[in-house]
Formats: C-alpha cells, sequence, structure tokens
C-alpha cells in the first residue's frame, strides 16, 4: 500500500496538465484503477485482516483524491498566471485614432433656421423635388409664356415619345411647398420648408443643386408689418447681432406687393461682416401672397391674406460662417469638410446663442 501511495502522490506531483492527472485519476481511483481493485480484494479477507486494511485502503482513496483536487487547482492557478503573463494590456497608452465625421454647414445652418423660425410659431413642411410643373410654375402665378420659366434655368424630366403626363421639373424653389401646404392644411397657416432646389447654373456663387428655406404665414390680420418683424427678429437671432435690414420694392410673381430684402453688412478687405457698416447685401424675396396663389391653394382671398419669403441658406452659411466659395459646399473634400464642419455635439439652439 506504500507504494501504492508514493507511487501516485509523486505522479500526481509531476503530472504536467489537467489531461495527465485525469489519467492519473483513472488508473489509481477509477473503477478499475489499482486502488479500486484493492478494495474489492477486501471481501476475500478475514474479518480481522480486513479491520486493518479497509480503512488503510479508504485513507490511502482520500489521500489520493485530495492530491488530484489540489494538483487541479494548482493546475487552473498557473494555466491563470500564464495567461495573465501574457495577455496584458497599458491602458495608458493613446486610444487608436477612429474616423469621425462632421455635420456639413447646410445641415447646421437648416437646424439654426428651423430653431429660430420654430421658436416663432412655424412648423416644418416638406415637398417633393421633382415637382409638376403646375405647383412649380402655373399654382404660383408663373404663366407658360412667363419669362421668369426661362430665367430660372429649369432641369426638364426627360419623357419619352408618347408618355402624356404633364411636365415635371426639379424644383427650382421651395415656392411650391406653399401650394401643397395650403391644399393640406388650409387657413390659418405659418410653414417653413427647407430643402433643396435646382437651376443650370455654376460659378463661384452657383450650383446646380443648392438650398433653400421658404416661409408662409397666412391668417385673417397679417401685414407687411409682421414680415417685418419676423424678419428682423430672424436676422438678429441668427447673427446674434441685432442686424439692420432694408427693403426694396421688388417683382415676383407670387407676391403683390413684392420686396427683397438686404441686411445690413461692411465690406473691408474682400471680407463680407454683417450687422456693422453702410453696405447692403441682398438675402431674400418676399411680399404679401398673391391672390391668385390663394386660390392656387385652395384659400379664399376675401378672407384670409398673408406673407411669403424665401432664402438662400447656403448663402446664409457663407455669410456667417465666412466661406468663400459655394463650389467647395459640394465637392466632398474631407479637408474642407473637417475646416468648416461642425461636432455632432454642437447642436444649435437658441439659449446657446445656436
Ligand atoms: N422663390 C423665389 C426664388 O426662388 C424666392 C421668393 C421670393 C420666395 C418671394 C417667396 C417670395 O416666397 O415671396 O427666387
Amino acid at each position: 500500500m506504500d507504494d501504492l501511495r508514493d507511487k501516485y502522490l509523486g505522479q500526481i506531483a509531476e503530472a504536467a496538465d489537467e489531461a495527465a492527472l485525469e489519467e492519473l485519476r483513472v488508473a489509481a481511483v477509477g473503477k478499475k484503477g489499482e486502488v479500486s481493485l484493492k478494495m474489492r480484494e477486501l471481501g476475500k479477507m478475514t474479518p480481522e485482516e480486513r479491520q486493518v486494511a479497509g480503512p488503510k485502503l479508504n485513507a490511502l482513496k482520500d489521500e489520493i483524491n485530495s492530491a488530484l483536487a489540489a494538483k487541479k487547482v494548482a493546475l487552473e492557478d498557473a494555466a491563470l498566471d500564464a495567461r495573465l503573463a501574457e495577455e496584458w494590456l497599458d491602458v495608458t497608452l493613446p486610444s487608436r485614432e477612429r474616423p469621425r465625421g462632421t455635420i456639413h454647414p447646410v445641415s447646421q445652418v437648416t437646424e439654426e433656421v428651423t430653431a429660430i423660425l420654430a421658436d416663432m410659431g412655424f412648423a416644418v413642411a416638406e415637398g417633393p423635388q421633382i415637382e409638376s410643373d403646375w405647383y412649380n410654375f402655373d399654382a404660383l402665378n408663373i404663366p407658360s409664356h412667363h419669362p421668369a420659366r426661362t430665367e430660372m434655368d429649369t432641369f426638364y424630366m426627360a419623357r419619352a415619345t408618347g408618355d402624356n403626363r404633364p411636365p415635371h421639373v426639379l424644383r427650382t424653389h421651395t415656392s411650391p411647398v406653399q401650394i401643397r401646404s395650403m391644399q393640406e392644411h388650409g387657413a390659418p397657416i405659418r410653414i417653413i420648408c427647407p430643402g433643396r432646389v435646382y437651376r443650370a447654373d455654376y460659378d463661384q456663387t452657383h450650383t446646380p443643386m443648392f438650398h433653400q428655406v421658404e416661409g408662409l404665414a397666412i391668417d385673417k390680420d397679417i401685414s407687411m408689418a409682421n414680415l417685418k418683424w419676423v424678419l428682423e427678429e430672424f436676422f438678429s437671432a441668427y447673427f446674434g447681432t441685432k442686424v439692420k435690414t432694408r427693403f426694396r420694392a421688388s417683382h415676383f410673381p407670387f407676391t403683390e406687393p413684392s420686396a427683397e430684402v438686404d441686411i445690413q453688412c461692411s465690406f473691408e478687405g474682400g471680407q463680407v461682416k454683417v450687422g456693422e457698416g453702410d453696405g447692403w447685401l441682398e438675402v431674400l424675396g418676399s411680399g404679401m401672397v398673391h391672390p391668385k396663389v390663394l386660390e392656387a391653394g385652395g384659400i379664399d382671398p376675401a378672407e384670409w391674406q398673408g406673407f411669403a419669403f424665401g432664402m438662400g441658406i447656403d448663402r446664409m452659411a457663407m455669410l456667417k460662417y465666412g466661406i468663400p466659395d459655394l463650389r467647395a459646399f459640394f465637392d466632398s473634400d474631407l479637408r474642407w469638410l473637417r475646416h468648416y464642419g461642425f461636432s455632432a455635439l454642437q447642436v444649435p439652439t437658441l439659449h446657446g446663442g445656436l
């Protein structure tokens, strides 16, 4: 029995891994293990012999089992230590750089403009970018022979010969959304519509796709004075400084009377600064909605009246953030986007000064 004890305790101490340990367990105390076989022999012994050998064998079995268990824990600990030694991580190292995008100035300014006008009670409306020529022109009192149709350098959708659907265009302004909103909601109504518009034009201040925001307010007693107040409040909130405006009599088919609006600015060293100096910069078109436009929108001009305005969003971004060339807005040049883009966390709010 002592031989068995020495043999197994010695081998258990030497076991290199859990598999070797398991083999030893089977060989010693498994069903057909050496110790188990010895225990079976107890039956053949005399009671006196059994009384001596029984407890000894049981003690040996216990001893081997606890040696196996202890070695198992020791092997596991050693394995863990080895892993810990190998798989270490220096948490003080700088992290790997991850690609990070920016918010495009057009998106940022759209948010800013929307926040200011929403605060004044305007809801956001949207319309399709591919528009029928009725919504884009006729309903806005621009009949087919009207020069405004050609002045706007319109993109027409191709039509197969024999396709008799009414002509469609890439909308040349956001004004058709006035008609759609009036038809959908009736009066009174107060909406703005920011969105993409298209004209065949390309130079430093024109791109074939650009952005406008349309405004429309219809009620029983809305006047030009309300328009002026809304725009002055808007410009001051947007530029963060009191901005003087100048209303110049103008002409648009969809408004009567019509006004183009200039904002006060200085031009020094090729830089435009809004809200100072004695220069003027034209930034939008506006007026009192023409009775024919109200009618096209399903609203009775004898009962309702209101103002509308249309403004270039890209232009507003260039002025506020000092961006010189419009074409670069849509070049997708990462250097430009990183320079003029905004952090996703910089959400424009009125209380944050936008
Ligand atoms: N639709 C005009 C344009 O694209 C801008 C405009 C002028 C919109 C006067 C209006 C308005 O709502 O009343 O140039």
